[in-house]
């Protein structure tokens, strides 16, 4: 596997490939590894001849009273992995690679419709950040697919948005959410976790199984349904930010014409912050 921390590097890498014919696929990540990001690399491996991925945690998406500073930051384990996984080339740039003006970025991609709803409202400006940095990343590395995990599905869902409204010629391919024998989703910051707080998580998992359940039976009572899933969270010991079911393809309240429904919920235990969701498609082949 390549490294490559700048700019130059990685585009005369990719450069080098597209001149050999090979597609190129990336999965833009902020490192701290585990198996959901190795599930990415082997969705992209299957779709390209050469796999990147970017390693950034990207101050952009951090609120200012959010985890930036504390984000685990484990490269050297990172490369061990990506290594095992036959990632290609890892891309690790400094702040300064991507942020060239000592942090200061007057551009930013704002997902008008989508960034403002749900964890958006809880985190505000945080999909700008994500959107814009992903948009860079497009930029310099000018890959054909791009993989990201469906755990965030609002992100995915704005990523998707923005690449086919900015006219972007990248495949957005979403990978499905890997999770622990007990259900909780993958995530790096189930780090934050005490062991006590570890074991009433999965309860994330309940409830959202508990309310695709209901709405598979054909409850169409959304907000009890939504109240329901809250109720079951705070029970559990959670402090959720909401519980929400949407459709799936515009994250809007769910309609007559509705092809999937989402659940979603963010809740808060102890020092973290968790995200979860569960899809229900409504049109049946
Ligand atoms: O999902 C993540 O890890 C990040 O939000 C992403 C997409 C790498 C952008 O920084």
């Amino acid at each position: 596997m390549d490294v490559a921390t700048t700019v130059a590097e990685v585009r005369a890498c990719v450069r080098n490939w597209r001149q050999a014919g090979l597609r190129v696929a990336l999965v833009p990540t902020m490192g701290n590894l585990h198996a959901g990001h190795l599930s990415l690399l082997a969705a992209a491996r299957f779709r390209a001849d050469r796999v990147i991925t970017s390693v950034f945690v990207n101050p952009l998406q951090f609120g200012p009273a959010e985890d930036f500073a504390a984000y685990p930051r484990t490269l050297a384990e990172d490369r061990v992995l990506l290594e095992a996984a036959h990632c290609d080339l890892l891309f690790a740039p400094p702040v300064d690679q991507i942020y060239p003006d000592g942090g200061a970025q007057p551009t930013l991609i704002t997902v008008r419709s989508l960034a403002a709803v749900l964890c958006g409202q809880f985190r505000p400006g945080h999909f700008d950040g994500v959107a814009t940095v992903v948009a860079k990343l497009f930029n310099i590395v000018a890959p054909d697919v791009a993989v990201f995990g469906e755990k965030d599905f609002q992100q995915f869902i704005i990523i998707r948005r923005m690449t086919l409204d900015l006219q972007i010629p990248v495949e957005i391919i979403g990978a499905p959410t890997v999770r622990a024998p007990d259900g909780l989703a993958l995530s790096s910051r189930n780090r934050y976790l005490s062991a006590q707080e570890r074991a009433i998580a999965p309860a994330i998992h309940r409830a959202l199984q508990a309310a695709v359940q209901r709405l598979d039976a054909g409850d169409r009572n959304y907000l009890g349904i939504e109240s329901a899933g809250w109720q079951a969270l705070a029970v559990a010991g959670l402090r959720p930010d909401y519980f929400a079911v949407r459709d799936a393809d515009d994250l809007q309240p769910p309609r007559t014409a509705s092809r999937e429904l989402v659940v979603l919920t963010a809740a808060r235990i102890g020092k973290a912050r968790l995200i979860d969701n569960l899809r229900l498609p409504l049109v049946r082949l």
